[in-house]
Formats: structure tokens, sequence, C-alpha cells
């Protein structure tokens, strides 16, 4: 018996994984879309099933729960879907210091950034396998290349995801499995974070990209099979240059960055995202705590 094929992405109610999900229809590709529990997704559904004629199945979860990655995975094999595509996109940032942060939220933010994104691709490999060739997309961040005041756990989370993608790809690259990571900078995904992106430096506001922009370049570098996908050249640009400059000017950097950080004050603290970091912090500041910012 033919069966479809599907493409599923974790975190598709809104954001980044709500543009990847038009991205990928608009491709023609049958669509299982994960988040928590909530309406969005189902409004999502109905409208990319209107508009693009391609098949769309919901599943509400919340992937910080392990069980519940399991159930995932069992109810997409109980109902006989294919899944030859998996996104692992859903994630949750923050920007505070880590002696702000209560326990219960770092240990949310590790099972739905690291654990979950592992499970699922141990809980979905096989599949994958049978249904070669197969492509895996973890989404991670530009965070994963810097370390940065107030982004501790999450950058380091994200470092995992690099880390992770550019190991496991090595390993599947035989079978006919092709990961890549996508390390985006920030991105106008939510109310509170485009806010932000629109009070920050003129040269910030230059990094920041829209998710309908950056989730045709995700799929054309996943599809084309990029180990690394770095979006817009304003990133690009800020990789280079910190490839460039010596360790001894990062020390400097991170102490004015520490320096900047302390003096913000509270209401710009709580939020998402990469956005957060270059709106807390004053427009008039030397290069390199720029550079710092744009991650
Ligand atoms: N925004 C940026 O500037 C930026 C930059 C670089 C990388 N990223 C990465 O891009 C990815 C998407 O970010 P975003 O800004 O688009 O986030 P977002 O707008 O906050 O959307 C997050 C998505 O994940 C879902 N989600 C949250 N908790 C979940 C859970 N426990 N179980 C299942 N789904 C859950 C949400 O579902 P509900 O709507 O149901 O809550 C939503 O669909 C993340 O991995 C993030 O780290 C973002």
């Amino acid at each position: 018996m033919y069966l479809k094929n599907y493409c599923l992405i974790t975190g598709a109610s809104e954001g980044f994984g709500r543009a990847l999900a038009i991205e990928c229809a608009g491709r023609k590709m049958n669509l299982i879309l994960v988040a928590l529990p909530g309406p969005e997704l189902f409004y999502l559904a109905n409208f990319i099933e209107r508009n693009y004629k391609v098949e769309v199945i919901v599943f509400e979860k919340d992937l910080t729960k392990e069980e519940e990655c399991t159930m995932l995975y069992k109810e997409v094999c109980e109902r006989n879907y294919n899944i030859n595509i998996l996104i692992n996109n859903a994630g949750l940032g923050n920007t505070q210091l880590f002696s702000e942060g209560s326990i219960s939220f770092y240990e949310q933010q590790l099972k739905l950034n690291v654990v979950a994104t592992t499970l699922l691709t141990r809980l979905f490999l096989d599949m994958l396998r049978n249904n070669a060739p197969a492509y895996i997309l973890n989404v991670g961040s530009l965070c994963s290349f810097f370390y940065l005041a107030k982004k501790q756990v999450y950058g380091a989370t994200k470092s995992f995801i690099y880390f992770f993608s550019k190991s496991l790809r090595r390993e599947l690259q035989n079978e006919n499995i092709h990961v890549s990571v996508i390390c985006p900078g920030s991105m106008n995904t939510n109310t509170s974070v485009i806010l932000l992106n629109k009070k920050s430096s003129w040269l910030s506001q230059l990094a920041v990209m829209n998710p309908e922009k950056v989730a045709p370049i995700a799929i054309d570098g996943l599809l084309k099979r990029k180990e690394v996908i770095i979006p817009g050249s304003v990133n690009k640009f800020f990789l280079v240059l910190n490839k460039l400059i010596p360790a001894s000017l990062k020390k400097i950097i991170t102490n004015n960055q520490m320096k900047l950080l302390n003096a913000v004050p509270p209401r710009f603290q709580p939020a998402m995202t990469e956005a957060l970091l270059p709106v807390s912090i004053p427009v008039n500041k030397p290069l390199p705590v720029i550079i710092n910012q744009i991650c």
C-alpha cells in the first residue's frame, strides 16, 4: 500500500514554526503540526488546507513531558502516518541573570530545547530510515556561537543542538538521512518580540529578520543538505567577525556587556528570544558590544 509522506514540525502554532509550516505547505508537503493545546494550531491547519491543498494533521502535546513525546510517536504510528522530514523547532528562550530564573523554568527550558529534540529524533529515527531519503532540521540559534550573559542556559541548550546535529549528521550520512541545523539571529516571531525589536538600535535592527524570510532559507538549506544554515548576511558577517576577534578582546566585550546589562531596568528583562538583548542596551556603545547584542 502506498503511504503519503509527512513533514512533522514541533512548535508550529506560531512564530518560526508557523512560518516553516506555511513554507513547507507551499512546497506541497503534507504536514503534522505539534504544539501545546490551543486553538491557534487548528486555525493554522484550516488556513493551510484551504490555501495550499495539502493534508494537515494536528497533535496537541506538551513536549516538555517525556510521556507526551512518546505518545506523539505512538499515535503517529497507529494512524500510519509516514514521516520523512522531522523539524525540531519548539524552543523556550529567555533573558535573565542565572540567579533570577527559577529552577522549574530552567527545567522546562532544558526539557523542551534539549530532551524533547533528542527524544523525538530517537523515536522517529527508524521511521525516517524506512522513508529515506529523509531529513532532520534542528532549530538552533546564533547564540550557539557566543558566550552571552543573561542567556547562559538558553545559549547552552542551543550549543547542544548545534553539536548534536553536526555529530548525528556524521552518523546518518550513509543512511540517506540528512541532518541540518539552522542558527538564526533575532526574528520577529511574536508580538512581544516585535515590539522590543522596534525599540532596538539601528544596527541591531539590521540583523532582525522576519520568520517568513528565514523559513524559505531554512527549507532550501535542508533540501540542499546543508550542514549549518545561517540566515542573513549581517548574521554571517558577525560570525566571521567573532572568529577574527582575539580571545583577550572577547573577554573585554563580556565584561563590558555585564556592566551594561546590570544597568538595564527590569521591565526589559522577562521575555523570550534573542531579540531582547539588543533592546536592553544603551544606543551609544562601542562596536564590540554591538556585536555581542546581535545574537
Ligand atoms: N525568535 C527568535 O529571535 C529566535 C532566534 C533564534 C532561534 N530561535 C528559535 O526558534 C524556535 C522558535 O522560536 P519562536 O521565537 O518562533 O518561538 P515562539 O514564537 O514562542 O513559538 C514557540 C512555539 O513552540 C510551541 N511550544 C512552546 N512550548 C511548547 C511545549 N512545551 N510543547 C510543545 N510546543 C511548545 C508554542 O506553542 P503554543 O503556541 O501552543 O504555546 C509555539 O508554537 C525556538 O527553538 C527558538 O529558540 C528563535
